[in-house]
């Protein structure tokens, strides 16, 4: 029986996956290294300093620990002007209606996600009274594919993670809620997601119905 449904949150709540994606291509254009979406790719569910690594990893030049701070702290200031612009209007399609159907059902809903901006995006969407329980990055000690973050927001939900689904658009995300136990709904394209149990082209394909029949 389905208990609880975990949320990725970039990407799969709302469109901030592209607003990473924009703010890593300008930090990467300045500093004159080739970047594109496919690249991209390896980002999405990876923490801000892990994402900074793979950024770097063309450069021919080495950074001290404190120009790679300095160099995540421009990255996210420029990210976190995009994301003031932030309204409901944001939230992906089909977000809301499962969200209202989920507690509806008085299904339990979670956030695992690898953002410390994560809580002010919640806000901004006007979604933070949907969740449960927001798992805090800061304390998952390993980033996905580790399953850490997924059963740190099952823990905090009472829920077993075999009742669980999880929801990513990440191969690193999709990878996280396998090892956790739980089973696996991915938004996105088979290439990316293909470990994923159910795929989706897009949140506007996500029904209650769907997921209640994964369980099954
Ligand atoms: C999510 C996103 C990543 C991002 C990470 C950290 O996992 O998919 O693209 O790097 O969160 O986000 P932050 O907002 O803390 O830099
Ligand atoms: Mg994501």
């Amino acid at each position: 029986k389905l208990e609880a449904v975990i949320f990725d949150l970039d990407g799969v709540i709302t469109d901030t996956a592209e607003y990473h994606y924009l703010a890593w291509k300008e930090l990467a254009e300045e500093l004159g290294l080739p970047f594109d979406r496919a690249k991209n790719e390896r980002l999405k569910g990876v923490s801000r300093m892990e994402s900074l690594e793979i950024v770097l990893e063309d450069s021919e030049r080495s950074y001290t620990a404190e120009e790679k701070a300095e160099l995540a702290k421009r990255k996210n200031a420029s990210y976190k002007r995009m994301i003031e612009h932030i309204t409901p209007a944001d939230l992906l399609p089909g977000i809301r209606e499962l969200l209202m159907s989920l507690q509806e059902q008085g299904i339990a809903v979670g956030l695992a996600s690898a953002s410390h901006n994560a809580p002010f995006i919640l806000e901004r969407l006007g979604a933070s009274s949907w969740f449960q329980a927001v798992a805090d990055p800061g304390s998952a000690r390993k980033g996905k594919p580790d399953p850490e973050i997924f059963l740190l927001a099952a823990e905090m939900l009472g829920a077993d993670p075999a009742n669980c689904i999880g929801v990513e658009d990440a191969e690193a995300g999709i990878a996280a809620i396998r090892a956790a136990g739980m089973k696996a709904v991915g938004i996105g394209s088979a290439a990316q997601l293909g470990a994923a149990d159910l795929l989706l082209a897009s949140t506007a394909e996500l029904s209650l119905d769907k997921l209640q029949q994964l369980m099954a």
